[in-house]
């Protein structure tokens, strides 16, 4: 089978080699994946780069969420079956860009046959973290104002899917006018180009000068330093990620005065702390999928071969929605 290795640090298309290697067996707890579709995310880029929180040790496969069938299950997994469609996270380091992987039957969870591949494989970590932020970290309620920045991304287009699920007004950032168009098309009220407009003048005209009551941000850096200036009072403002390569200090004092939170959002360790609360996401998510209230915004599903180009891509804020490699009978 093929799969994309890591053997020493740097930028995806420089460091990423497509090797023949032999199928992979499942050992105590695991299952082994038929990938059909594995979706890329940000912290892909980070790994190859070595910038990533957690390092896994070298060679290593990026792709850290996956869509496909069972194809052999290790000693004492009883929760899932052989044929199984489902959706998961693949072995850390063994990941999901191949054309088989192992997850943790733990990790992994039932896919209807009404979703496809590409929509499975995207359906994951974007929407976990895009639900649990806004509903269990947020406490997000419905006529809020929510304000996504970098919303026409992976986890930005989720969360103003989510957001509008959810009843709030859903405002949102994006960096040129086709990913604010995209922003729109998703279902955002108000969408800024921030690289030419400021959003906290265009939030504060939008709500009376009161500000947003959630801020969503992925981006971190200056876009977090500014949108302090425009959470409302007992506003919470969501630290996702740090995609603008900038990790900002949070001044306490600011906090105090406007009565507003700064809320750390770290999806992955639900895993470990609260595995069922992952289950139940899925289950909802599942549930808002049907009644038609999200749907991934898959904007390429590619062949395998072209992960490193497609991985360039997003590293250099070229796309919008998930990009998803698909492999066997979903690429044909
Ligand atoms: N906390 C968690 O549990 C959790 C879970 C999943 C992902 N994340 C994090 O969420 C972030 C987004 O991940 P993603 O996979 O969904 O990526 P993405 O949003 O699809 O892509 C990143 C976006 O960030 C924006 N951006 C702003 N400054 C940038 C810069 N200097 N370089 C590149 N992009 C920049 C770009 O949008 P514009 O061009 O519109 O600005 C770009 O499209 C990552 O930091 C990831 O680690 C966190």
């Amino acid at each position: 089978m093929r799969t994309w290795r890591v053997h020493e640090l740097g930028e995806p298309v420089d460091v990423l080699t497509l090797e023949d290697v032999p199928s992979p067996s499942p050992g105590p707890g695991e299952v082994r994946l038929d990938v059909a579709a594995a979706a890329l995310n940000f912290p892909d880029i980070l790994m190859c780069r070595g910038e990533y929180q957690v390092k896994p040790p070298l060679p290593f496969t990026p792709g850290s969420e996956v869509a496909g069938t069972v194809t052999a299950i290790g000693e004492g997994v009883d929760t899932v079956g052989m044929g199984e469609r489902v959706l998961g996270i693949p072995k850390f380091g063994d990941g999901g860009l191949a054309d088989e992987t192992l997850a943790a039957a733990a990790t992994v969870y039932p896919v209807p046959a009404t979703l496809d591949w590409p929509a499975a494989a995207a359906l994951h970590i974007t929407y976990q973290t895009g639900y649990l932020a806004l509903h269990r970290r947020a406490a997000l309620r419905s006529g809020e104002t929510l304000l996504v920045h970098a919303g026409a991304g992976g986890v930005g287009s989720a969360a103003i899917q989510l957001g509008r699920a959810a009843g709030a007004r859903v405002f949102a950032t994006a960096g040129g006018p086709e990913k604010v168009q995209v922003c729109r098309d998703l279902g955002a009220e108000l969408a800024v180009d921030y690289r030419r407009d400021d959003f906290v003048a265009a939030v504060k005209d939008a709500t009376d000068g009161a500000g947003a009551d959630v801020i969503y941000d992925p981006v971190g850096g200056d876009v977090f330093d500014r949108s302090r200036k425009c959470v409302a009072f007992e506003g919470r403002i969501l630290i996702i990620g740090f995609t603008g390569g900038r990790i900002a200090d949070a001044p306490t004092n600011h906090a105090l005065v406007k009565n507003y939170s700064v809320v750390g959002v770290h999806w992955g360790l639900y895993n470990l702390m609260e595995p069922q609360l992952i289950r139940e996401t899925h289950d909802e998510l599942i549930r808002l999928h049907a009644a038609g209230e999200i749907s991934p915004l898959v904007s390429e599903a590619l062949p395998l071969e072209e992960a490193p180009a497609a991985l360039a891509r997003l590293a250099s804020r070229a796309t919008h929605g998930k990009i998803v490699c698909v492999t066997g009978s979903a690429a044909a």
